[in-house]
């Protein structure tokens, strides 16, 4: 059963993601939306920030866990020009054929899977041989001044927003999944402190 901590989170957390993920990060988002091509499944989509800049043509399967995410997520997927199905689903329990897309993308999703490491083993299953992932994320931080700040306030972090962290380290955990090529640029966020420090890139299936 959910604790009412938990239940209000799901109550605010669309109107918190649209607010924190929205117009500032709106550049970034669509440069790594717009590389996606082909079969294309999008996890942990949230309310659908996303979905606005996949281009036409691509077919898109977009999971989320979340209903009232989801809920918001569907009024955007009627807007966007893609062929785009959102289904309820987690990372790491996909429904789909091993090697069935070409690209996997994710955004600010990392951070709140729990078992990072099953989810990247299912990421890299449902992949085609060649296929890749996509990825922008917040991740910790390199300043060791910041990533002090953000060890300190990540459990009180953790409970108000969903189980996200600010400790995650995607290339390590992406070399950890067997992803061989990992090309990851560290960028700065245009958010606040404890989410600056960013990576943009791919991760690809040998
Ligand atoms: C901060 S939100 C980001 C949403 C969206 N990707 C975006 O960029 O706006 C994190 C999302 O990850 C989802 N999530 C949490 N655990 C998940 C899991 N195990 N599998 C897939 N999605 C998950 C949450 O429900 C939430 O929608």
């Amino acid at each position: 059963m959910k604790s009412p901590l938990e239940s209000l989170g799901d109550f605010t957390l669309p109107w918190i993601n649209d607010w924190s993920l929205g117009r500032e990060v709106e550049a970034l988002r669509a440069e790594v939306v717009r590389g996606a091509a082909g079969r294309v499944l999008e996890i942990g989509a949230g309310t659908g920030l996303n979905f606005q800049h996949y281009r036409a043509g691509v077919d898109v399967t977009a999971v989320e866990p979340a209903a009232r995410m989801r809920r918001r997520a569907e009024e955007r997927a009627r807007d966007a020009v893609a062929n785009l199905t959102l289904l309820e689903g987690k990372a790491g329990e996909l429904p789909f054929d091993a090697g069935s897309f070409d690209t996997v993308l994710v955004t600010f999703t990392l951070c709140s899977i729990r078992d990072l490491g099953a989810a990247l083993g299912e990421v890299r299953r449902v992949l085609r041989k060649g296929g890749s992932l996509r990825l922008l994320e917040h991740v910790k931080s390199p300043d060791p001044w910041v990533a002090w700040l953000q060890r300190a306030i990540d459990p009180a972090w953790r409970i108000a927003l969903a189980g996200c962290t600010l400790l995650r380290d995607p290339a390590v955990e992406l070399e950890r999944a067997g992803f061989e090529s990992v090309s990851l640029q560290a960028i700065e966020l245009p958010l606040p402190v404890p989410v600056r420090a960013g990576v943009i890139g791919t991760a690809t299936r040998g």
